[in-house]
């Protein structure tokens, strides 16, 4: 298994594109196909409360898609710090990690190598589903954890994802609806 190796490649879709608080040995632009970033992951320890959990991405399956971000090669024992910070719902799968500006229709001839990404299920007790992004753009504006308020997070990802190069219209649209209910208090 992918577990035999001390050295792995993690993708990064969430706040592992701008928060990287573990040691990597390199790093670089990538991607996965048949993901979609989704904020259908409740989040009651980073972005939220029990009381009132805030929203964060996960991935849902979507044949056609393609879900750009980080690619970090890091040893084994990163995973532990990770496991822990990502402890409320996500868990790990093996995925092939596309590397250069793959669009899908190149995909034959594109690189890439096994890795790692956590990804949270609906089966999670945390798992919030589907609504609207009018409704996720509420719940978001109306909550905050112990690692900061949840806007901060839709924030701090759209300017990570503008930076890569990706247009994610889930994330660009709900970033769009805080801003308007920033203005509006
Ligand atoms: C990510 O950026 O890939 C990620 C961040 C937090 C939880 C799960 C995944």
């Amino acid at each position: 298994s992918f577990h035999d190796f001390d050295e792995i490649w993690l993708f990064g879709y969430g706040s592992l594109i701008y928060k990287v608080d573990f040691p990597f040995i390199e790093k670089a632009p990538a991607s996965i196909i048949g993901w979609q970033r989704r904020f259908w992951q409740g989040s009651d320890d980073h972005r939220g409360t029990p009381q009132r959990p805030g929203r964060v991405v996960t991935l849902i399956q979507s044949a056609l898609d393609e879900c750009s971000g980080m690619a970090y090669k890091v040893t084994q024992d990163v995973f532990e710090h990770l496991d822990y910070r990502e402890k409320n719902g996500y868990l790990r799968y093996e995925v092939d990690i596309y590397f250069k500006g793959l669009k899908s229709e190149n995909i034959k001839n594109a690189e890439y190598k096994k890795g790692v990404v956590y990804i949270a299920h609906e089966d999670n007790a945390a798992f919030l589903g589907d609504a609207s992004e009018h409704e996720i753009a509420l719940q978001i504006h109306r909550c905050s954890g112990p690692s900061g308020h949840n806007r901060d997070y839709v924030f701090q990802l759209a300017e990570a994802l503008q930076a890569l190069g990706d247009k994610d219209e889930h994330v660009i649209s709900i970033e769009r609806i805080l801003k308007q209910l920033n203005r509006s208090v």
